[in-house]
């Protein structure tokens, strides 16, 4: 059974994937710091809301109603992994949103925030893809599994109004 809670997550998860591939190829094809013109500006400015957007509002929505649902139902298990792993992406992403606002409002990378800017974003790509498909495998089959029509309903009005 799918469940709109799973959905509206998965639709969020597929956005997250395309953002953090474009960053990789971004990544891959500038081994030195590139020029920021109004293109690469938008593309930043993008990353910088999508990534926000996941690890505020998103990571929000599961623990602060999700998971706890979950708890409810005696599933710690999987909800102390998954915290954990928001834990220690939360902080990267913000990291890696704050480099490419600050380029694109500045107008371009330095040496300095061009080489940190490869290398968190290196790792949170990994951490990120690594943690969704652990949640598309895992988190939205569980959902259909624990969360009644009812409460999936409830969930998805929250995630709705929270989210976007
Ligand atoms: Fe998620
Ligand atoms: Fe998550």
């Amino acid at each position: 059974m799918n469940t709109q809670t799973g959905a509206l997550l998965h639709q969020a998860h597929m956005t997250t994937i395309e953002a953090l591939q474009s960053l990789e190829e971004f990544l891959g094809a500038n081994r030195k710091p590139p020029q920021v013109d109004d293109l690469v500006a938008r593309r930043m400015k993008q990353l910088s809301r999508t990534l926000r957007s996941e690890v505020e509002s998103h990571f929000g929505f599961e623990e602060n109603h999700l998971f706890k649902a979950f708890v409810e139902q005696g599933e710690t298990g999987i909800v102390t992994m998954l915290t954990h792993e928001h834990r220690s992406i939360l902080p990267l992403a913000i990291q890696v949103a704050d480099l490419a606002l600050a380029a694109a409002e500045g107008g371009s990378f330095s040496e300095s925030a061009w080489t940190e800017f490869k290398d968190a974003g290196s790792e949170l790509i990994e951490r990120e893809i690594f943690h969704i498909q652990k949640e598309e495998m895992g988190l939205i089959a569980a959902i259909s599994a624990l969360i009644d029509p009812e409460a999936d309903q409830e969930l998805a009005d929250i995630y709705r109004r929270e989210v976007g």
